[in-house]
């Protein structure tokens, strides 16, 4: 099952992902994770990654697409994989289409994550995320056990540098201008699905095993 998360920056992609990857034992790719991860480790991609992100603006696609080409090119996707925060241009959802078109492919689902902006800047400032192992938490709607602690794997939680409100501003611009109109790319593929967003986590993860099926 090849899935695709739609949704403005704090909808859920991460969270739902988790589960979805979890439930259906394939992988989470999350291009975010990746840049972060690298940004942690210091490398070029990571140096070159942070001086969008910290702004709120998108990495460049030459810098996105073929990370990911070669990442579901791996092995473990053969049974399929659930892509969260690509595609976020319609240049990237090209890529992606040509690529699986070469190997006789395409993508089941894009689930549409949908949260309106208001709810947005709330959910960001309570965010809290592991860079140990990527898992995420709401000081008030998704608390870790012990405060500032990750449950999975016990690394510190941190706030993430691009959840400054002004910041939060800036992504859900660039999401509403370059990122929205995936969701008419996806439906007139006919594999857009919407789920609401603004639904306890655990609600929002039924509709979505609905869509998926079993
Ligand atoms: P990325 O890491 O993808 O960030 P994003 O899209 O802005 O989305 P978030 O990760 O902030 O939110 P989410 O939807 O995953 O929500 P979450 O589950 O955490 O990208 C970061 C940056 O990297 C981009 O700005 C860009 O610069 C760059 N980048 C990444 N991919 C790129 C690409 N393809 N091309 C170019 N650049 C790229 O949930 C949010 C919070 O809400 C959490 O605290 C969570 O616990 C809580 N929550 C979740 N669900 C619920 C619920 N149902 N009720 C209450 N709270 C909830
Ligand atoms: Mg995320
Ligand atoms: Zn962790």
């Amino acid at each position: 099952m090849k899935i695709i998360m739609l949704g403005a920056p704090g909808a859920g992609k991460g969270t739902q992902a988790k589960q979805i990857a979890g439930k259906y034992n394939i992988p989470h790719i999350s291009t975010g994770d990746i840049f972060r991860a690298n940004i942690k480790n210091g490398t070029d991609l990571g140096k070159k990654a942070k001086e969008y992100m910290d702004q709120g603006l998108l990495v460049p696609d030459e810098l996105t697409c073929d990370l990911v080409m070669d990442r579901i090119s791996h092995d473990d996707c053969k049974n399929g994989f659930v892509l969260d925060g690509f595609p976020r241009t319609i240049p990237q959802a090209e890529a992606l289409d040509e690529a699986l078109k070469k190997i006789g492919q395409s993508m089941d689902f894009a689930i549409n994550v949908d949260v309106p902006d208001s709810h947005i800047v709330n959910r960001m400032s309570g965010r809290r995320a592991c860079l140990g192992c990527g898992a995420t938490y709401h000081v008030v709607a998704i608390p870790p056990k012990k405060e500032g602690i990750c449950d999975i794997c016990g690394s510190e939680l941190v706030l993430r540098d691009d959840d400054k409100p002004e910041t939060v501003q800036k992504r859900l611009d660039v999401y509403h201008e370059q990122t929205q109109p995936l969701i008419e790319y996806y439906d007139k593929q006919g594999i857009l699905k919407t789920v609401d967003g603004t639904m306890q986590m655990e609600d929002v993860f039924a509709s979505i095993a609905k869509i998926l099926g079993a």
